[in-house]
């Protein structure tokens, strides 16, 4: 199966043509960076690595991962947060979890198990997770539950397959209450989709303490991290603007780029670490 994201085309297509730089910043984590300094931010192939790194360690440890874990990483792209993992941990079983088979096949050519630990990456759907009831002491889903069919039946899964005093751990967009009503004429959503593919960023911090709720998962954590992540559009402009797309589809995706980067400088797209607890019984 798979589901329209746009953006993995362009990236596929540019890794199988060798970029450098594409290689270097999105080959292994596809998401925002994490700069404890924004400031001091170089716009650098290598400066995004160390940043795409930090923002996938900020929600591993958030999720208190430990030696000898069972860990799922849903919506796990080419394998960065288990490579993380699986370099920093030992004794651990390894999963990760996409709906993308091309995504995978390159995640299983460049990740393998380190010592005792072991890895594997697995086909399914985030809300269908194809895993038993409490087998898992980690669920992660690092900057994809937008893309989800449902958050809801997302979150039923991760609680299902948690084993008791387990943890859920994600980073997410999310939009200004108010503005969402006026997404309509800005148009965010509609632009974003042709990038992005199907996103939904209609979601706030309080629906998520409802949903937590509803679910029986306990909130440990809620982090703004929009200001630490500034630097990433800066850096996907000069990625995509010397690129050899049509010049209209560029100037679509700059435009996208841009428009998510001032809402996001204004506060009215944030960007959140979140972290979950499944009770001990
Ligand atoms: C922005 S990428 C993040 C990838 C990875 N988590 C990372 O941080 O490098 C979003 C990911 O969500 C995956 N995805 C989208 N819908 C999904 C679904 N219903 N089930 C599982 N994965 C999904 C995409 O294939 C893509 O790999």
């Amino acid at each position: 199966m798979n589901k329209k994201m746009p953006y993995f085309d362009y990236l596929l297509a540019g890794l199988d043509k060798g970029s450098a730089s594409l290689e270097k910043s999105f080959g292994l984590h596809v998401h925002w960076g994490y700069w404890s300094q924004p400031k001091l931010a170089l716009f650098t192939s290598e400066d995004y690595l160390v940043a795409a790194e930090a923002l996938t360690s900020l929600i591993y440890s958030s999720a208190q991962v430990s030696d000898g874990q069972r860990v799922l990483d849903v919506g796990c792209g080419f394998g960065g947060t288990i490579d993380a993992i699986n370099k920093a941990f030992q004794n651990m079983g390894l999963v990760g979890l996409n709906i993308d088979e091309r995504q995978l096949e390159r995640a299983r050519q460049q990740i393998f198990a380190i010592g005792e630990n072991s890895v594997e990456f697995q086909q399914g759907d985030a809300c269908a997770l194809p895993f038993e009831d409490n087998s898992f002491d980690v669920v992660l889903a690092v900057e994809c539950i937008f893309h989800f069919p449902s958050r809801e039946l997302f979150f039923q899964e991760a609680y299902r397959v948690l084993k008791p005093g387990g943890y859920l751990a994600l980073s997410d967009f999310l939009l200004n209450k108010n503005l969402s009503k006026l997404d309509k004429r800005i148009g965010l959503q509609n632009s974003s989709t042709q990038f992005f593919g199907s996103c939904n960023v209609d979601f706030t911090v309080d629906a998520y303490r409802q949903l937590a709720q509803s679910i029986q998962f306990e909130i440990e954590l809620v982090k703004n991290i929009t200001h630490n992540s500034l630097p990433t559009y800066k850096y996907l402009k000069s990625l995509i603007k010397p690129s050899n797309l049509p010049i209209i589809k560029r100037m679509g995706i700059l435009a996208t780029i841009g428009l998510i980067e001032l809402l996001s400088k204004l506060r009215l797209l944030n960007y959140v670490v979140f972290a979950f607890k499944k009770p001990q019984i």
